[in-house]
Parts: structure tokens; sequence; C-alpha cells
């Protein structure tokens, strides 16, 4: 039993002009904390076991995102500093993305990503963003892909995450690469 989509490759989301369009991202705040909670609790778990996190994310991630459709939150992702690789500064690596069921595959995570990786450039012009993804997610990874991300390494434990199932895929974006 695992979180991620039923993979479905080939539709085409709405994505600009379809009904999300109106769906605002902004930066989180800390009025957010019980509706991130809410957000994050679509992975599995109670919004309850959620309030901590949630909290903790608005209060330490440099960067996070929240898309906003008619007043409710309904998506969220964010990019910290970690050490991903040993021997390696602290690198950007984004942090959770998910988008409630009912408004699934209509380009709002695309559109999260995009800002995220925006923001970060905004704070570092030019730095690679990293992320790391079960290698069974492929719904993921093909967003990730569709966003320029290519694959760096596979393995049982990356950035600091065991993986379900076993394997995981760290991907990268330079922003010469960007969106195809
Ligand atoms: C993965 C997830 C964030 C995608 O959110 P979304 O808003 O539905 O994604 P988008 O509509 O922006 O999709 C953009 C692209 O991603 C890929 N994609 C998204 N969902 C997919 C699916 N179920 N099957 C195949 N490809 C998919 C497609 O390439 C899609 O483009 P298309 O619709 O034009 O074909 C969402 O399904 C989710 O919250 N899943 C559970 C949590 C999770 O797995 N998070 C990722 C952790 S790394």
């Amino acid at each position: 039993m695992t979180d991620f989509v039923e993979y479905a490759p080939g539709r085409v989301g709405a994505e600009g002009d379809g009904p999300t369009a109106a769906i605002v991202m902004r930066a989180a705040t800390e009025a957010d904390v019980g509706d991130l909670a809410r957000v994050r609790a679509a992975r599995g778990g109670t919004v309850e076991e959620h309030l901590d996190a949630a909290r903790s994310s608005i209060e330490r991630l440099p960067v996070l995102r929240v898309a906003v459709a008619d007043g409710v939150l309904v998506g969220w992702s964010g990019a910290q500093r970690f050490p991903i690789r040993s021997d390696v500064e602290p690198e950007w690596l984004v942090a959770g993305l998910t988008v409630v069921p009912e408004l699934r595959r209509q380009g709002i995570a695309r559109r999260l990503l995009t800002e995220v990786l925006g923001a970060v450039r905004d704070l570092e012009p030019g730095v690679a963003v990293f992320s790391v993804i079960n290698a069974r997610n492929l719904a993921s990874i093909d967003l990730h892909e569709r966003l320029g991300f290519r694959e760096v390494d596979r393995g049982p434990q990356l950035a600091g995450v065991t993986f379900t199932g076993g394997e995981g895929v760290l991907v990268r974006q330079d922003p010469a690469v960007g969106p195809r």
C-alpha cells in the first residue's frame, strides 16, 4: 500500500486555461498551519498527526508555496538546503509535493513546482535543484521530467530517505535545461 497515484500517462491537463487557471500560488504563512496539515494528510494519517510537521515546515523552510482555490488550500511544495551528497555542501532539495485528490491532473503540481524553482533561483540565481522520488512513483517522475529534471542517482537510500519498495531516484534540474 502506497500513497502514489495510479500511473496514467498521456492525458492532457487543464494547465493554464482550464477550470484551475484561477488557482493562486503564494508563499505559506503562519495562518496556513491547519490547512497545510489537511493537505499533507491526503498522503495518509490524520490532520492532527500532521500539525507539528506543518508548523515546522512553515517555520523552517526558506521556500514554501501553496496553491489556493477559492480560498481553500489545495496543494503545497517547498525547498530547503540539505546535505544530499557526502563531501558536498548542502544543496537545494524539493521538500514535499502534494495536491488534494479531487483537483489532481489539472496542472497544479506543475505550477507549484515551477513556483518553487523560481523562488529558489530568486534566492540563488543559477543554482541546481534536486528532488528525491520513490522509483515506483511514476507519475511524480514524469512530472519532474516534464520540468527538466534528469536522473543523477538511484538507490535504496537517498538524501536521508529510505524508500518503500526499495528504490528511489535522485533527479536534478539546472536552470539552463528548463521545462519541456
Ligand atoms: C504527484 C502529484 C503531486 C501530481 O499532482 P497533479 O497536480 O495531479 O499533477 P499535474 O496535473 O501538475 O501533472 C503534471 C504532469 O505530471 C504527470 N502526472 C501527474 N499525475 C500523473 C498520473 N497519475 N499518471 C501519469 N502522469 C502523471 C503528467 O506528465 C502530467 O502532465 P499531463 O497531465 O499533461 O499528462 C499528485 O498526484 C499527488 O499529490 N500525489 C500524492 C503525493 C505524491 O506522490 N507526491 C510526489 C512526491 S515526490
